[in-house]
């Protein structure tokens, strides 16, 4: 045993405190460190995968030779503790906290309402801190006092890499915007420093910020530490290798240890422990005996030479691209780096721990890719010997084992040859779901080569090729040597591209099982066309566009008109300046009511103070549960057993059905449709189905312990489970829709048909799933308490519901449950009925054990058990006129709801709602709500409001299609009259004066220049031949319904005001509403209001046995019921307290807030209110109007999308916060164009969901979002039945984001009448289905996966015909 690399305990400083750990399990990470053993809860767990950036903490390391501090970013959720021995970490809290003051990033980001549910908020601050402080050491200029050296165009990069599912990212980017010393302070949007019309925005008006970013990073007892440390490594020699962490600190220390007994299975080698965080390559099992080779010195030297680069393989890919940026030559690897993992990875993760995994597994990595094609050589040691061998030799051998040790990776210069004049050629390209990182690629890919001029023939010709080609479900990176040789000495020209291309679809074939793999073949050969094309003879670049008109159009230079990605760089980085507008229209009648306030306690938020499900200590005791569950659907589970592992040495216990008390339920969930077992018992129903709970010491023991289940499943007697909708119509297996539910028909549509001049019979379109992906994952602590009586806390929409799905589980009457919830990370529906299973089964699991148990579901497994949006498949038949009137519309929906009713029968009307947002003349349908062997599917925000408006608009485009007309001229022509809108609507139409929706579409096609844009698109889609441009605009009807609510509003005796309500705080601003109506319906008492009386409202956490019938949060419009009854309660107080107030002012004219209460309470007033607001029948249903233009352009050689401009104009009535309500609106359109672009909700042929990771499932990222998005609230005025004559704003702008889908349409539209007949389909080119999500995959495919090819051999008759 290699005792003198044994490390025993591990020495850092964490928000300036010194901390000293000894006897930790050397896998712990960082980010439970953090979190279950000092005090500061801010850092987040989002994903455990290095995908989100909840966790990210800044990590500074110290040089006592230089005296220089080095900071960065890291996920904290993979970095292991060990591994941060003598650095300084610094979390939120230690930016600024309630107790010290907030720091300006955490103001910025409150005070431009760039924090929602608040969950993401943390691990953002954190970015933009770390981005501050690295822009301010840079050597620019020194930037105007208050602002940093960062620039603008650096902002939206600050958080790359961090999720956020609320905000739709712009008011972070404009709080990171206002810290750049070339911002205009007056592009940025909404905040709360100075008012909309402020004409010349000061700095000052801003939260100081001081170059440097004004935190001390490294604490100077560290750095003493350090200093008087004699050995760095924290190494004790003598030291017994109790926690297994060993540093070696040479190459022969390594392979002591390798030799000696330490190594097995159990032994993990690593630099950045980033590997850990990849599906397929995670750690399946604990590991006992960590390796770090990063302090391996020969490992981490990069060396400069006349020859090229040599860079230690412990480098990490941020200090490589440093480096590489700084050589003109290599800057495109650079480049290509920079869009490999996110910073907070890329600043741990080594390139040579990339490379092996890209030599062991598998492993789609880019750095093999792009080193192939730059001809990089490895160096190796094997046991005693050193190698040198190719990248490409490397990357061939059979999967490494730890004897052999990577040291360096050469890359050589590749100089032009002046004297054979030549000329270097080199590119890397990559598709990938995101443009700038945080997504694998399809492909990838390097060329290099030299090109020279023939003269004889007057073309080029090609020589030292390198062309690499990765990640396209190949083992690993190849050279397509074939190819090389077929183009090396070859004129190129059209038929000898062609001719390239023709080989490599031949050489790369995706592996079985590779997902989209002709898509990655496709874009692949984009990529060599892209490359080639340039410079062909005979390969015509097209000509200028010719348009003018729209500013925004411009892209018209030659660039624009290469292939791509030059021309990408163009659209990011000069033509849609990332802007955006955010109008709102203040409404002064009710103050504070109406006024953009910032979020109640959101500093809080930004600080990490701000307490979550997670965050609540855990108790002593407290024992820790991960689901099991069914891979299987229908399957009776006939035994659960575990490999023997070092996880399943963790497992304390297994609690499944069995253990449900007697009198109790075996019951998960419940709503007026019908319940859902806790557990399949005996029968797996479905795949993803809880089987039982892994209960461990740790929240990662019962992770890991849980992976390690066996389940054996007996199939005899069940018969084949019915997984799609289509076998659900064979086997009649529904749900019931009660008849009150089930939507009305209007008209007679045999009638409609007849009277119609046009008929499209039965057209399909089908829309997926989506996954909420709230940041916070489920989550429950369960709690017994005496008299078997329990307490939950959960992370829940509904805790009324859980607090009786708990009981009737346990048999223990309601009142013996208490369900506590503060805050909820996000919930999108998610967490309304799929809630109740977490908390249940927490509760089931105490109840067992007799002590406390938290559950917090791992991503992976929220992902794959908690369902999500109702898939749909819609059929339409629909008659017109040929004036484009739409006389009648049949629907035929399948709505596929999964295993249980949950909400589902309430789909239907929802669907049919969103539909009727046109008069379709007569309309009728046909809906079946299918029950099937998948996962429950539930609300998501607009549930179903979001698939019937795209239905509706499919409909629409569809006739504008045969009718060669533009979709907007059909929309306009089938809008409701106010008539036809009552009977479509006949409960919820309200008064003619309500109508808005008219106006607001016009409002908006003026606004954003719609006309002029249409236009300039025409043309640049006749100039652009691989890239077409699409613009649509799409109103939205939404039907919200009002509930009724409980409200309680009490004084104390310091006149200080608690408010409870039914509704959960979820993100929305709930409790932000309420504040301001406490204060407004309690400064009623004064004529003019009462100053200071928002500041002592607080609010608090619903108690479901403190205030009962809660009720649900859902449906947009909680906020407005919850402030009724608060509205409600303060109104009972203001009767109680008007006769003692009138009495005072008798004696004098200024009475106070204070002396009032001081009084009431002298005089025994009641001071505190409940009310239970009930909203009359007439007026709790009622209409939500608004309407969105998207314009989009997409790559046609790799189907990229990029969403150039969004503009929503939004009707939200008196709106109680516009500043909020902004908020929810932009937060729910970019959340529908993940629904309707980009998030594959895929599963397997058991109906298990695989996409179930941050790497497969894509949430709208900052990158993607439109380039410039306008918003703008309209405040329409007076609407009696609502509540100070607001309207709900949280979900109707989800269904606005369809705009993006039917842009898309017409950008694909414009690609197939360009490349007519080439998609192979032989159908009408313009004709053809698009389904739900169309991410870039799809959008290639609809384009033609052989266009290029198509296009070249047509160049290439040419060719011969012109030789001939
Ligand atoms: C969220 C995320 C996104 C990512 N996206 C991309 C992407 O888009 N493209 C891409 O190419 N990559 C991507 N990666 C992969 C990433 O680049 C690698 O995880 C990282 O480079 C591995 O380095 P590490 O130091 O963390 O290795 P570790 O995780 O520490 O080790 C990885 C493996 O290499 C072995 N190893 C490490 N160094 C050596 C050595 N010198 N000699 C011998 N064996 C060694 C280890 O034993 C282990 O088996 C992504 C990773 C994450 C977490
Ligand atoms: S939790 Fe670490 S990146 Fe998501
Ligand atoms: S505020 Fe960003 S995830 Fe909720």
């Amino acid at each position: 045993m290699a005792k003198a690399a044994v490390v025993e305990r591990v020495v850092f400083a964490l928000n300036g405190r010194r901390y000293e750990v000894a006897g930790a399990d050397p896998s712990t990470r960082l980010l439970e460190f953090i979190r279950t053993q000092t005090p500061f809860k801010g850092t987040k767990l989002g994903c455990g995968e290095g995908g989100c950036g909840a966790c990210v903490v800044l990590i500074a390391k110290y040089n006592p030779k230089t005296d220089e501090v080095t900071e960065f970013t890291a996920s904290s959720c993979l970095t292991l503790l060990y591994s941060i021995h003598f650095c300084s970490v610094i979390t939120t809290e230690g930016l600024g906290n309630t107790r010290d003051g907030f720091h300006a990033v955490q103001k910025r980001m409150s005070g431009f309402h760039a924090s929602q549910c608040g969950f993401c908020t943390p691990g953002m601050c954190m970015s933009i801190f770390t981005s501050l402080i690295n822009a301010d050491k840079s050597k620019g200029p020194e930037p105007p006092k208050g602002f940093s050296k960062l620039k603008v165009s650096e902002a939206e990069k600050a958080f790359s890499g961090n999720l956020c599912r609320c905000t739709g990212y712009r008011p972070i980017i404009d709080a990171c915007k206002s810290f750049a010393s070339d911002v205009d302070l007056e592009d940025l949007g909404l905040n709360i420093f100075w008012k909309k019309d402020d004409k010349n925005p000061d700095v000052s008006e801003l939260p100081s910020y001081t170059l440097g970013g004004g935190v001390c990073t490294f604490p100077d007892f560290l750095k003493s530490e350090i200093k008087s440390s004699h050995d760095h490594l924290n190494v004790d020699s003598t030291a017994a290798c109790k926690e297994g962490w060993y540093h070696p600190r040479s190459i022969k220390e390594y392979y002591e240890l390798i030799n000696s007994c330490v190594l097995s299975d159990s032994v993990k080698v690593i630099i950045g422990n980033t590997s850990s965080g990849i599906p397929g390559y995670k750690d399946e099992d604990l590991y006992s005996k960590y390796i770090d080779i990063g302090g391996i010195p020969e490992l981490s030297n990069i060396v400069k030479r006349e020859s090229g680069f040599e860079i230690g393989a412990s480098t990490t890919i941020s200090r490589t691209i440093e480096t590489l940026k700084q050589d003109m030559v290599f800057s495109k690897l650079a480049d290509h780096m920079s869009k490999v993992a996110t910073p907070f990875v890329r600043n741990t993760a080594s390139i040579g721990g990339n490379i092996i995994l890209a030599q062991k597994y598998p492993f789609p990595s880019d750095i093999a890719t792009i080193l192939l094609g730059a001809g990089a050589t490895v160096c190796l040691q094997v046991v005693e010997e050193r190698r040198q061998i190719t990248l490409e030799e490397f990357l061939e051998q059979p999967p490494v084992d730890p004897t052999t040790l990577l040291l360096s990776i050469f890359i050589p210069h590749w100089n032009s040859d002046s004297q054979t004049e030549t000329t270097l050629l080199f590119e890397t390209y990559r598709a990938a779901p995101r443009p700038l990182g945080n997504a694998v690629s399809y492909v990838n890919c390097a060329f290099l080569g030299h090109a020279s001029v023939d003269q004889q023939s007057d073309t080029l010709v090609l020589s030292n090729l390198h062309l690499a080609f990765g990640a396209y479900g190949t083992e690993h990176a190849i050279r397509v040597k074939k190819v090389e040789k077929f183009l090396t000495g070859k004129s190129l020209t059209a038929s000898s591209v062609l001719g390239a291309i023709q080989l490599l679809r031949e050489t790369i074939v995706p592996m079985e099982g590779t997902s989209h793999s002709e898509y990655r073949v496709s874009a692949a050969i984009g990529f060599l066309f892209s490359f080639l094309s340039p410079l062909a003879k005979g390969i015509p670049q097209p000509g200028k566009a010719l348009t003018s008109g729209s500013a925004d159009s411009t892209d018209t230079d030659y660039a624009s008109n290469m292939p791509w990605p030059s021309r990408r760089e163009t659209i990011s980085n000069s033509d849609y300046k990332p802007v955006a507008r955010r109008e709102t229209i203040p409404n002064d009648d009710y103050k504070p009511v109406g006024e953009p306030l910032k979020k109640y306690a959101v500093e809080l938020q930004t600080s990490g103070e701000a307490v979550y499900v997670d965050d609540i200590p855990a108790p002593k005791n407290c024992l820790f549960g991960e689901f099991i569950y069914s891979t299987q659907a229908l399957a009776y589970v006939k035994s659960i057993k575990f490999k023997s592992s070092l996880a399943s040495e963790k497992i304390i216990d297994v609690v499944s059905a069995k253990d449900i008390p007697s009198g109790g339920e075996n019951i998960g969930s419940t709503f007026t449709y019908g319940d859902e077992p806790l557990f399949g018992d005996p029968i797996a129903e479905y795949a993803g189905q809880a089987l039982g709970v892994v209960i461990a010491e740790t929240q990662r023991y019962a992770d890991m312990a849980a992976k390690q289940v066996i389940i054996e499943y007996d199939t005899e007697d069940l018969g084949p489970p019915i997984l799609t909708v289509e076998e659900a119509v064979e086997k009649s297996s529904y749900f019931e829709v009660p008849p009150d539910l089930y939507p009305k028909e209007v008209g007679d549509v045999s009638k409609g048909m007849s009277e119609a001049d046009h008929r499209i019979p039965s057209t399909e379109v089908k829309l997926a799933s989506e996954y909420y992906f709230y940041m916070e994952t489920q989550t429950a602590l369960a709690i017994p308490d005496e008299d078997n009586t329990m307490v939950v806390y959960s992370s829940s929409q509904y805790p009324e519901l859980a607090q009786s799905v708990i009981a009737r589980c346990l048999g223990i009457p309601f009142s013996n449950v208490r369900v506590i919830t503060r805050r909820v990370g996000g919930g999108f529906g998610g967490k309304a009925f799929r809630s109740f299973q977490v908390a249940t089964a927490a509760a089931l699991c105490a109840y067992k054990l007799r002590r406390p148990v938290r559950m917090f579901l791992n991503r992976n497994t929220d992902m794959v058990m908690i369902g999500g949006r109702h898939p749909v498949k819609a059929n339409y038949s629909v008659g017109f006129k040929s004036n484009g009137e739409i006389t009648a519309l049949h629907l035929e929906l399948l709505i596929n709801a999964g295993i249980s009713p949950d909400a589902s029968p309430l789909i239907p009307g929802t669907i049919i709602s969103s539909a009727k947002k046109y008069n379709w003349g007569a309309l009728s349908f046909d809906i079946k709500v299918c029950k099937t062997n998948n996962t429950s599917k539930s609300v998501m925000r607009a549930p179903g409001d979001t698939q019937g408006s795209l239905i509706a608009d499919a409909v629409i485009e569809h006739v504008a299609t045969v009718l060669s007309v533009d979709a907007n001229s059909i929309r306009e022509k089938n809008f409701h009259t106010y008539d036809s809108l009552q009977l479509y609507y006949p409960d919820s139409a309200g008064e003619a004066s309500t109508y808005t929706l008219h106006s607001i579409f016009d409002r908006l096609i003026s606004t954003s220049s719609y006309v002029d844009r249409a236009e300039s698109i025409k043309q640049f889609n006749i100039s652009n031949k691989w890239r077409k441009r699409g613009i649509s605009c799409v109103p939205g009807i939404f039907r919200a319904e009002q509930r009724a609510a409980p409200g309680r509003v009490s004084v104390l005796n310091d006149g200080s005001i608690v408010v409870e309500v039914g509704g959960i705080e979820l993100g929305q601003g709930l409790w932000t509403k309420i504040q301001q109506m406490t204060a407004f319906a309690l400064g009623k008492l004064w004529p003019d209001g009462i100053e200071g009386l928002l500041e002592r409202v607080r609010i608090l956490q619903a108690d479901t046995l403190n205030l009962i019938q809660g009720g649900l949060t859902a449906g947009s419009t909680t906020s407005e019921s919850s402030c009724a009854a608060t509205l409600q309660a303060c109104n009972m107080l203001i009767d109680r307290l008007k006769p003692v107030l009138d009495k005072l002012q008798q004696q004098s004219k200024n009475v106070s807030w204070d002396t009032l209460i001081a009084q009431a309470i002298k005089e025994n007033v009641n001071l505190s209110a409940s009310a239970y607001s009930v909203p009359g029948q007439d007026s709790s249903k009622y209409l939500n109007y608004g309407a969105g233009i998207s314009e989009v352009e997409i790559d046609l050689l790799t189907g990229a999308i990029t969403l150039l401009r969004g503009d929503l104009v939004y009707d939200c009535g008196k709106s109680l916060n516009p500043a909020v309500d902004l908020g929810q609106i932009e937060g729910s359109f970019i959340q529908g164009i993940g629904f309707f672009i980009y998030e594959e909700y895929i599963t397997n042929s058991d109906g298990l969901m695989i996409s179930n990771s941050t790497w497969d499932y894509k949430i709208p990222s900052v990158d993607i979002i439109p380039k410039k998005f306008n918003a703008e609230i309209l405040n329409t005025g007076y609407h009696k039945n609502r509540v100070l004559s607001s309207k709900a704003s949280g979900e109707p702008a989800v269904v606005l984001a369809s705009s993006v889908h039917c842009a898309l349409r017409e950008a694909i539209r414009a690609a197939r009448k360009e490349f007519a007949n080439s998609n192979g389909s032989g159908s009408s080119p313009l004709g053809f289905q698009m389904d739900v999500p169309a991410p870039m995959t799809l959008v290639k495919e609809l384009c033609g996966f052989d266009i290029v090819e198509k296009y070249l051999r047509s160049l290439s008759t040419y060719e011969r015909s012109a030789e001939e």
